[in-house]
């Protein structure tokens, strides 16, 4: 939803010139912004120069907004690959789950805020995806992505905080639609063995 980013930010910008208590506010993103920019420098350094040289092809604006989507995931993994955090990610879906059809709202609150929360893997989303990938079109995706995912997690929290658990279990779904769009967009199928006659 790059609208609505744009939104975001536009009403920061806004918020950011009405006065005291919301100057403190705009501070708090200028703070962000910094370190995610030198993260992104150092991730780039990390990288292989046939990768470097597709992320540094990438318009300014979708680097700005991965950028900002990056600045958002402060638990940030040295260790962890993405199939690791997916791992640790669909284990919280599980949590959920378990919370909601057990009608433990604090359980369900708990592993969606978690599951919000993700780590990032080492060296950030870029070297996880196939090189055909890293164009303007399909990273223009994840924030999109990104809000379907973590912004719906923390919504069904709210949710669950008020006992509503049938608006969670709607959440439930809307997040896994969303799972299963990235799969379809950005990962083939798990496990295929090239040892198989046809494989290639
Ligand atoms: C940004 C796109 C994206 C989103 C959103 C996403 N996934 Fe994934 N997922 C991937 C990619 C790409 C892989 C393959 C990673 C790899 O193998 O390096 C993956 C792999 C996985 C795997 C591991 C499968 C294997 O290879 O063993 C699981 C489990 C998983 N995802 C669950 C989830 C769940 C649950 C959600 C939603 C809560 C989710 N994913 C959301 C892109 C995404």
């Amino acid at each position: 939803m790059p609208q609505k980013s744009l939104v975001k930010i536009v009403s920061l910008g806004v918020a950011a010139a009405l006065g005291a208590a919301l100057l403190v506010g705009s501070q708090a993103v200028a703070q962000q912004r910094v370190p995610a920019q030198q993260q992104m420098q150092k991730m780039l350094q990390m990288y292989k120069p046939e990768l470097r040289e597709k992320v540094m092809a990438l318009s300014p604006e979708t680097r700005q907004q991965l950028m900002q989507m990056l600045s958002i995931h402060t638990n940030r993994s040295n260790k962890a690959t993405f199939r690791q955090v997916m791992q640790e990610v669909m284990s919280d879906y599980q949590a959920i789950t378990v919370g909601i059809a057990t009608d433990n709202s604090e359980m369900a609150a708990d592993a969606a805020r978690r599951l919000a929360g993700h780590r990032l893997p080492k060296g950030g989303l870029y070297p996880y995806f196939s090189l055909e990938n890293i164009n303007d079109s399909d990273m223009g995706i994840l924030p999109a992505m990104n809000e379907a995912v973590e912004g719906t997690a923390l919504k069904l929290a709210e949710a669950a905080d008020r006992g509503d658990m049938a608006e969670a279990a709607g959440r439930l779904s809307e997040i896994m639609v969303a799972c299963v769009g990235c799969h379809q967009k950005f990962r083939g199928q798990p496990g295929v063995s090239k040892m198989l006659l046809g494989a290639d």
